[in-house]
């Protein structure tokens, strides 16, 4: 897994999510480049599996954004094996069902925002305060394009990641004395295992809606978030990056 480039040599790097699709690639390429990483996924079989491929720099704990405890002990406990976290990449996420305003089941609302904006603000809540006894750190919170456009039939996720937008704007105009950045990007669809929860003729949906017509990779997207966690990407904070195959037009 040796790489030329070495932007993460001597860095460590919190993924949740990081045992799947956008997040276990990105834990790869930072690997790659001479990072280590921590795993955050509640999926402990791919844990494992993730930790067997990536080899001794990646360690792992199972756990649920969704708890806040469990949080601010997976935080600590990374900071007291690793000394510190130089990179937190928030991917952990679900897309909840399809099904429309009036429709739409409370309890899965709650879920949905419980994991996907809730889990992603104990992350930041918890990891800051680490980044900033170095005086350094990197934020990527993961969003989507449905969080700037609107998805129909898919209003809690859109909603959940309008609101991990916000958080990450606000939060980035807050870091901006410390020496750490927060930056959101916005995927259109991505080929991961998330698609199983979705109804196929929605997938279709999404993907009539990329002027590119076709799926982003995880190559492509590990690519902008390894450059944004990266000590490169020094001027740019409380931003939103768009990955989307000419979908979004702002
Ligand atoms: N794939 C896409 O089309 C797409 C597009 C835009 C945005 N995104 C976002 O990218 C992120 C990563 O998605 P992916 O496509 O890699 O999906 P994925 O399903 O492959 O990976 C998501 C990971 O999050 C973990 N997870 C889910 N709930 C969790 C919880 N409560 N606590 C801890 N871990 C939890 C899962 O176990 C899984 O390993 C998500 O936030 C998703 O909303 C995906």
């Amino acid at each position: 897994m040796a790489n030329a480039i070495r932007r993460y040599e001597g860095r460590h790097a919190v993924i949740t999510g990081g045992a799947s699709g956008i997040g276990y690639r990105t834990a790869e390429r930072i690997v790659s480049e001479g990072g280590t990483v921590s795993l955050w996924d509640m999926d402990a079989a791919r844990i494992e599996e993730a930790r067997a491929k990536l080899g001794a720099t990646a360690s792992g704990i199972a756990l649920d954004v969704s708890d806040p405890a469990q949080v601010e002990k997976a935080a600590q406990d990374t900071a007291d094996d690793f000394g510190k976290i130089d990179i937190l990449i928030c991917s952990a996420g679900i897309t909840g069902p399809n099904a429309k305003v009036a429709d739409y089941p409370i309890a899965e609302w709650k879920r949905v925002f419980d994991i996907n904006l809730n889990g992603l603000f104990y992350c930041n809540r918890f990891v800051v305060p680490i980044m900033q006894k170095n005086g350094y750190g990197r934020i990527v919170n993961v969003a989507s394009i449905a969080g700037k456009e609107g998805n129909p039939n898919a209003s809690a996720y859109s909603a959940s990641k309008a609101a991990v937008i916000g958080l990450t704007k606000s939060l980035g105009k807050e870091l901006v004395h410390d020496g750490i950045t927060v930056n959101a990007i916005t995927p259109a669809t991505v080929d991961t295992p998330i698609l199983q929860q979705l109804k196929p003729e929605f997938i279709d949906y999404m993907l009539s809606k990329i002027p590119m017509q076709r799926f982003g990779k995880v190559e492509e997207l590990a690519s902008l978030i390894t450059w944004i966690a990266s000590e490169e990407c020094s001027f740019t904070t409380g931003a939103v990056f768009d990955i989307s195959g000419g979908r979004a037009t702002y």
